[in-house]
C-alpha cells in the first residue's frame, strides 16, 4: 500500500521522481496540454479535523485535475468527530474511496488509519509533520536554486510540525539546515536523534543572525500553530521575527519561504513576505502541483 505519512519513510529516489513528476505537472498544466488523468474514476476522501485553505483548495483541484472526485469531510460532521473510532473509520472509508487524506490533531490517529486502511492514507497535516508542505517547498527550493543537495536553508522560530518534516527532508537531500529555535521550543528530540545518526547537515544556534549569515533560503511559521497555547510565545519568539536586518545577512540571492497563513509583524515583518525575495504565493502554487504528483504515485503503486 503506497500511504504518504512521512517525508523519513521514502528513499531520496522515490522523492525525487515525485518532484520531476511535480515539476512536469506544472509545465503541462501551464502550457495547456492534455493532462494525464491517472485518477480518472477514482474518490478521494479528505478529513478535516482542523481548519485549511491551501491544503483542502490545492487537493480539491489537484484531484479534478487528474481525472478523480474529491470528498470533503468535515471531522466534526462524522461520526468520527463524535467517537466512532479511527479504525472503524479507516475500513468504512476503503468500501467507498480509493484513497484517504487527513489533516487531524494526532499524528498516531494518522498512523492508525493507515494501518486499518486498505487503500492509500496522505498525511494532511498532523501535530507532528507536514509532509505535503515539504514536497511543495522542495520543489520551490528547486525553482528558485536547483538542485538540492548542498543547498542551506535556515530556519527560525518554532520547532513545530513543519520544522520536522524539514529535517526529514535535509536529511534525505542532504542540504545544509540551521535551526534557530526560542528556548524551549526545540524540534523533538527523537527528530534531532534520528537526523543526526542519520548523518544529517543539520545545526542548532542560538543567535538568529548567524544562523541566517549567507543562507539561501530563510524559512518560519507561525509562532502558534493550530491546538497550541499562547503562553508566553509572543515575547519568547519576538527576536526570531524574520526582517529586513535578517534577509540582509542572507545570501545574495536567499528567498522568505513560509508555508501560510502568516501573521505579518510576528514571525515575519511585511516588508520581507511582501518584499521581492519572497516566494510564499509560489510555494502555495506548488502545493497543488506537488502534491499531484503525490496522488499519482499512491495510485501508480496499485
Ligand atoms: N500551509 C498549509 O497547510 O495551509 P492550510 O492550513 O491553509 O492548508
Ligand atoms: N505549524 C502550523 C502550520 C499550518 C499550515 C500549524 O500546525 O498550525
Amino acid at each position: 500500500m503506497r500511504h504518504f505519512l512521512d517525508i523519513k519513510d521514502f528513499d531520496v529516489k522515490t522523492l525525487q521522481a515525485i518532484l520531476d513528476d511535480a515539476r512536469d505537472l506544472k509545465i503541462a498544466l501551464r502550457s495547456g496540454r492534455t493532462h494525464p488523468q491517472p485518477l480518472a474514476g477514482r474518490f478521494v476522501a479528505m478529513i478535516f479535523e482542523k481548519p485549511s485553505t491551501r491544503t483542502r483548495v490545492s487537493f480539491e483541484v489537484g484531484i479534478s485535475q487528474l481525472g478523480g472526485s474529491p470528498i470533503i469531510l468535515s471531522a466534526a460532521d462524522m461520526q468520527f468527530g463524535r467517537g466512532e473510532t479511527i479504525e472503524d473509520t479507516a475500513r468504512v472509508l476503503s468500501r467507498y474511496v480509493d484513497a484517504i487524506m487527513i489533516r487531524c490533531f494526532s499524528h498516531q490517529q494518522l498512523l492508525d488509519l493507515a494501518s486499518h486502511a486498505t487503500v492509500p492514507v496522505i498525511n494532511g497535516l498532523t501535530e507532528r509533520s507536514h509532509p505535503c508542505q515539504i514536497m511543495a517547498d522542495l520543489q520551490t527550493m528547486i525553482d528558485c536554486h536547483g538542485p538540492l543537495e548542498g543547498q542551506s536553508v535556515t530556519w527560525l522560530g518554532d520547532g513545530n510540525n513543519v520544522l520536522v518534516s524539514w529535517i526529514e527532508a535535509a536529511v534525505l537531500f542532504r542540504f545544509e539546515l540551521r535551526i534557530a529555535c526560542a528556548d524551549g521550543y526545540s524540534p523533538p528530540a527523537d527528530v534531532l536523534a534520528w537526523a543526526m545518526a542519520q548523518g544529517g547537515d543539520i545545526t542548532l544556534h542560538d543567535n538568529p543572525i548567524e544562523a541566517a549569515r549567507n543562507s539561501q533560503t530563510l524559512v518560519t511559521d507561525v509562532w502558534i500553530s493550530m491546538g497550541d497555547d499562547e503562553g508566553t510565545r509572543m515575547q519568547d519568539f519576538t527576536p526570531y521575527q524574520v526582517n529586513a536586518d535578517l534577509m540582509k545577512v542572507a545570501a545574495g540571492d536567499a528567498v522568505f519561504m513560509h508555508c501560510l497563513p502568516a501573521i505579518r509583524g510576528q514571525e515575519v515583518a511585511a516588508e520581507v513576505i511582501d518584499g521581492p525575495q519572497s516566494v510564499v504565493f509560489d510555494e502555495a502554487e506548488n502545493r497543488l502541483h506537488a502534491q499531484k504528483a503525490v496522488l499519482a504515485w499512491c495510485f501508480a503503486g496499485n
